[in-house]
């Protein structure tokens, strides 16, 4: 008896679109494996990057308000303990929101947004620019998960790295451990970190969060099948899945996935799969952090904690670190 996961026809052609080839292998690869996940990165195409937007401003999602309300309050904090006049170096900008309140406290005269996409970090850039005429805006598209090279206009300068959202949530540990090398890597010993992380707390605030009221998250989550339905000749019955947001307490994360309401067969591209009713597929992760976690995670990644500040509720927060030399144990 084949899996219900495994293929039940060899695929006609190799491709009949001309589909994203790195979209279609990790679509591929998800149907065709028993454990059926998608990398979240295909969440975010227009139409995805726009209802991601809408979630910030649910009222059920409290992580985007609690952080800019700690950033409005603290940044002058941070520029206290160390960040003041640092090139500020943003880890994934896309449309830079937040960071106006890091730039005015801190009053360093460089500022390098890092986005893998092009066109939007050049758009929020000459924004910024524009808000900040003394500030030089140096900025650099590339995959901040790996080392990268920065301008030389910033080479003798200290730097502050900043990275909100709780981005680091969506990795898995060891992911997330290998970014804060890079981010060490990139930006040298002496430099600071200032992280938003979003922590542990109850799931009957959790959940709500990843599953709100209106849908809009569900729209966000099944948005993804619409995608490929579109991008990958595929036939996927979008109405028969459901968006279902769960507490994994084992290892402390809200996991996205996509629930089959029914047995049903598919193609895509031209390779016929099944699910049956029950069976998800995993979408996205967001993993949350105690404070005792949160100082493991950055020593792990070769950053110590300096400070920390948190909401009265204690439901976020936003941690500066620092890149202290390597010591031998003990
Ligand atoms: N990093 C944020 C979080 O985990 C934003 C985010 C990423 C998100 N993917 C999401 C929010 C999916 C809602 C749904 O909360």
């Amino acid at each position: 008896m084949p899996s219900s996961a495994q293929a039940i026809e060899a695929p006609s052609t190799v491709s009949r679109t001309s589909a994203d080839p790195a979209f279609s292998a990790d679509v591929l690869a998800c149907f065709r494996s028993p454990r059926r996940a998608i990398p979240a990165r295909w969440l975010y195409d227009l139409a995805g990057s726009e209802l991601f937007e809408a979630i910030t401003n649910l009222p059920e999602y409290y992580p985007t308000r609690t952080e800019t309300a700690l950033l409005e309050r603290y940044c002058d904090e941070v520029a206290a303990h160390g960040g003041a006049g640092r090139a500020v170096v943003e880890f994934g900008s896309g449309s830079s929101v937040k960071t106006p309140h890091l730039l005015r406290a801190v009053q360093g005269e460089h500022y390098v947004p890092i986005d893998i996409s092009g066109d939007f970090l050049r758009d929020s850039a000459s924004a910024l620019a524009a808000d900040f005429p003394e500030l030089a805006v140096h900025p650099l598209e590339g995959d901040f998960m790996r080392p990268l090279k920065l301008p030389d206009a910033v080479a003798g300068v200290p730097k502050l790295g900043f990275f909100p959202g709780s981005t680091i949530g969506n990795m898995v540990a060891r992911s997330s451990v290998d970014l804060l090398r890079s981010m060490r890597e990139t930006m040298g010993e002496g430099s600071m970190l200032l992280i938003g992380m979003d922590r542990i707390k109850s799931p009957d605030i959790l959940i709500p969060a990843y599953d709100d009221a209106q849908g809009v998250t569900g729209e966000f989550n099944l948005n993804l099948l619409r995608r490929i339905n579109r991008e990958l000749d595929a036939d996927i019955p979008v109405e028969h899945f459901a968006h279902v947001a769960r507490w994994n307490d084992s290892y402390a994360r809200i996991e996205m996935h996509l629930e089959a309401q029914t047995d049903m067969t598919f193609e895509v591209l031209g390779e016929c799969f099944s699910m049956a009713k029950g069976e998800t597929i995993h979408t996205e992760n967001s993993h949350k952090y105690g404070p005792r976690d949160a100082r493991l995670l950055l020593r792990a990644g070769g950053w110590t904690m300096c400070h920390e500040w948190t909401d009265p509720d204690d439901w976020f927060a936003l941690i500066l670190a620092e890149a202290k030399p390597f010591q031998t144990a003990p």
